[in-house]
């Protein structure tokens, strides 16, 4: 039988660490499947560390990053040159992954050469068009071109059978992200350079914030509670990986720099960032990826979000909606850090978004549909 070219395209960080398991996976069937990867590089730097971490070297790379670029400057460039790369590779299925621009970029210039589109993470939804923005409306969109939807959990299965997607198409097959996760997180992982001077002996408060959504004042009162959380209490350090788009950085530094046990790094390589989120006692963050390892690690999540579509750690109880009132999130963090039964009550460990087996699901409902595995395969349960 002829092989299936199976080209998986993606562009910033989160992408290209949900994505690494599944092109991994890829490669193990080499009788059935020609594996291609092309990144657009809407990110550089924070794309390059997961490409390195997980020896992946693609075949396309358009490099299309600039400094303050906007949503026109990256959908007009990952099409354009995405329709070059489809036209000379010519993949047979182009797999996206999730809800940036390059998602919805990737899935529209498939769409336009009559390519099949598998979405992975699929499903996801918080029925508001701007929040998060843009990804409710990249996932969407991509949705409505999918082909193959590959939904982490029943829950976002769920919402694509209410939009009408055909159940045949649409395989619960657990997060990626816990695949990679699983590989890189171990008891005994050291740390070395700008985390050697963490103090362990410390509670460790673990902040990432980067939604277009919380640019300006939002960000500023979250920064105002963190810089209160440490006055008030002396026994916690806040280790804070600065997200490379300038618009973070500059508030950052002028409300948390130069202060005592707040220590202000670069955006961390994922093995150094994930092992740390094990050694975390509490992690605040905009991200949506941390809200699915987190759990998984058993680490309270305050979410500094109005809406979140991962509403199954919230059900748990393992994750906590706060927005970005500096009140609020300076009440929330205060209750888990003094009140211990608060804090157990949302420190135990789940993972509803999946058991590290998601990438290979994905790889076998491909095999399945070109036709190289007879029994469609089983799926995730959460
Ligand atoms: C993008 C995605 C968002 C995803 C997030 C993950 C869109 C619209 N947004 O948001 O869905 O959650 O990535 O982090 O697709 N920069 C660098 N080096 C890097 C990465 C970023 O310098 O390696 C700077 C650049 O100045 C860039 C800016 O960050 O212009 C913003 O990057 P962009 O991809 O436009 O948006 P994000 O906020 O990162
Ligand atoms: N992450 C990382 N280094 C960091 C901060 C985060 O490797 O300094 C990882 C994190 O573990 C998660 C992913 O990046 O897997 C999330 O990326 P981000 O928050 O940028 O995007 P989102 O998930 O919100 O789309």
């Amino acid at each position: 039988m002829k092989k299936v070219k199976v080209m998986s395209v993606f562009g910033t960080r989160p992408e290209a660490i949900k994505m690494a398991p599944v092109v991994l996976e890829l490669y193990k069937y080499p009788d059935a499947i020609e594996p291609l990867v092309a990144v657009t590089a809407q990110h550089r730097e924070m794309l390059d560390q997961v490409l390195n971490l997980f020896n992946i070297r693609p075949n396309f790379d358009l490099n299309i990053m600039s400094e303050g670029q906007t949503l026109f400057d990256i959908t007009s460039r990952a099409l354009l040159g995405l329709d070059k790369v489809f036209s000379s590779a010519t993949p047979d299925v182009v797999l996206v992954h999730g809800d940036t621009t390059t998602t919805f970029a990737g899935a529209l210039a498939a769409y336009y050469h009559q390519i099949e589109v598998g979405h992975v993470e699929a499903g996801l939804r918080t029925q508001n068009k701007f929040s998060p923005y843009p990804e409710e409306m990249n996932r969407r969109l991509t949705g409505s071109l999918a082909d193959l939807n590959f939904a982490p959990t029943s829950t976002a299965k769920e919402n694509l059978l209410r939009e009408g997607v055909d159940s045949e198409k649409i395989f619960v097959t657990g997060n990626t992200v816990i695949d990679a996760l699983y590989q890189i997180v171990r008891a005994d992982f050291e740390f070395t350079d700008a985390l050697s001077r963490i103090d362990f002996s410390k509670r460790i408060v673990l902040v990432t914030t980067h939604r277009r959504e919380n640019l300006g004042e939002p960000m500023r009162q979250v920064y105002k509670a963190l810089k209160a959380i440490v006055e008030d209490f002396s026994d916690v350090e806040i280790i804070f990986p600065v997200h490379k788009n300038p618009k973070v950085r500059e508030v950052v530094k002028e409300e948390l720099g130069d202060l005592e046990r707040v220590i202000l790094i670069d955006p961390l390589d994922y093995e150094p960032f994930a092992n740390l989120m094990n050694r975390a006692t509490l992690i605040l963050t905009d991200s949506g990826g941390v809200q699915e390892e987190a759990p998984a690690l058993g680490k309270p999540v305050l979410v500094l979000r109005d809406t979140t579509e991962r509403p199954e750690a919230v059900d748990a109880g393992t994750v906590k909606l706060i927005g970005t009132n500096q009140d609020k999130v300076y009440g929330a963090a205060k209750i888990l850090l003094s009140d211990s039964a608060q804090y157990r009550k949302m420190a135990e460990a789940r993972s509803p978004y999946g058991d590290g087996h998601a990438a290979e699901r994905i790889v076998k409902a491909l095999l399945w549909r070109h036709k190289f595995l007879s029994n469609r395969p089983d799926e995730f349960t959460n």
